[in-house]
């Protein structure tokens, strides 16, 4: 664990010596556009009352089977998830970061099971409602851990076969809602570079002030539809585990995007069972 501080202190010092201003600067036009994130009336919650959404019912044991905790106060692995949530909801405040990108150097880190909790954890605040895109086109798990059954998906909707409405689904939890595919697809950098996802990503970021929208993605070292991604996401949350990614492929990551933009890194599996560290 301390490697993995190790390079992203690293990181931090070769860029902060190199592009300081930048990064200073960034973060002052941050500042000034940042609006408060409270629901400004009630008719907003209204308006994301899933009139036209589908409610799917989740299973507690197969959620748990796939390490998906945070709908569960009574576990105390959930407690990790409420207190990323305080974290990261108050930078993205800060910040007026309304969507995030989780991704990790390489595949198997656990982007996916934090993505799925966090956004739980951030439904449950309840000035806050969340929506978790699958944007890992290739390898996509979302319904899968969730235990959800597609009657239309992102597919359709990338497809140009669904608008967005009949692809989304609401797990029967308050202020949550997915839109997840059904079957991987091929071409998936192209399809994310398109015009099509630059407007999706635009419209799901604007129509609500309080809503977080979190995207799961792909490693970045793997395959680029990450990079054609984080341009156009306000932050990314890094997932490092222990023991699948070495120290150079930490540090090559987290070279990808400005340092501005880096919410924080997530050290998942860590020792024993404690599931989740979060620093920044
Ligand atoms: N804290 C943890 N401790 C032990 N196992 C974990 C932990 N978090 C996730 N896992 C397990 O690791 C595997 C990979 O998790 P997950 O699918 O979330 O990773 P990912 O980074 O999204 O993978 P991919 O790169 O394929 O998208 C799963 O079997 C998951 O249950
Ligand atoms: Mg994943």
């Amino acid at each position: 664990m301390e490697r993995i501080k190790q390079a992203i202190e690293k990181v931090k010092k070769q860029r902060s010596s190199r592009s300081a201003g930048f990064a200073h600067s960034h973060l002052q036009s941050r500042d000034m556009k940042s609006t408060t994130h409270s629901l400004q009336n009630l008719d907003e919650l209204e308006d994301f009352s899933y009139k036209y959404t589908r409610v799917v019912k989740l299973q507690t044991e197969h959620l748990e089977k796939h390490r998906i905790v945070a709908f569960n106060k009574n576990n105390v692995l959930s407690m990790n998830f409420d207190l990323l949530r305080t974290q990261v909801l108050q930078k993205m405040r800060e910040n007026g970061w309304r969507t995030m990108a989780i991704t990790s150097p390489t595949p198997e880190s656990g982007k996916t099971v934090v993505a799925i909790n966090l956004a739980m954890s951030i439904a449950q605040q309840t000035n806050y409602s969340s929506m978790l895109v699958d944007f890992d086109l290739r390898r996509p798990k979302v319904a899968t851990y969730l235990g959800i059954s597609l009657e239309k998906s992102l597919n359709d909707f990338l497809d140009g076969t669904a608008e967005l409405p009949d692809v989304l689904v609401s797990p029967d939890m308050p202020r949550l809602v997915v839109l997840a595919s059904k079957h991987p697809v091929k071409k998936s950098s192209e399809i994310l570079s398109s015009n099509r996802i630059a407007e999706l990503i635009k419209d799901l970021r604007e129509r609500y002030e309080s809503r977080i929208v979190i995207f799961d993605l792909p490693p970045v070292l793997v395959i680029d539809d990450a990079l054609a991604l984080l341009p156009q996401i306000d932050c990314v949350l890094m997932v490092v585990a222990n023991g699948t990614s070495t120290k150079r492929e930490i540090e090559d990551s987290l070279r990808l995007f400005p340092a501005a933009k880096l919410i924080g890194v997530v050290f998942n599996k860590a020792e024993a069972e404690t599931m989740t560290d979060y620093y920044y």
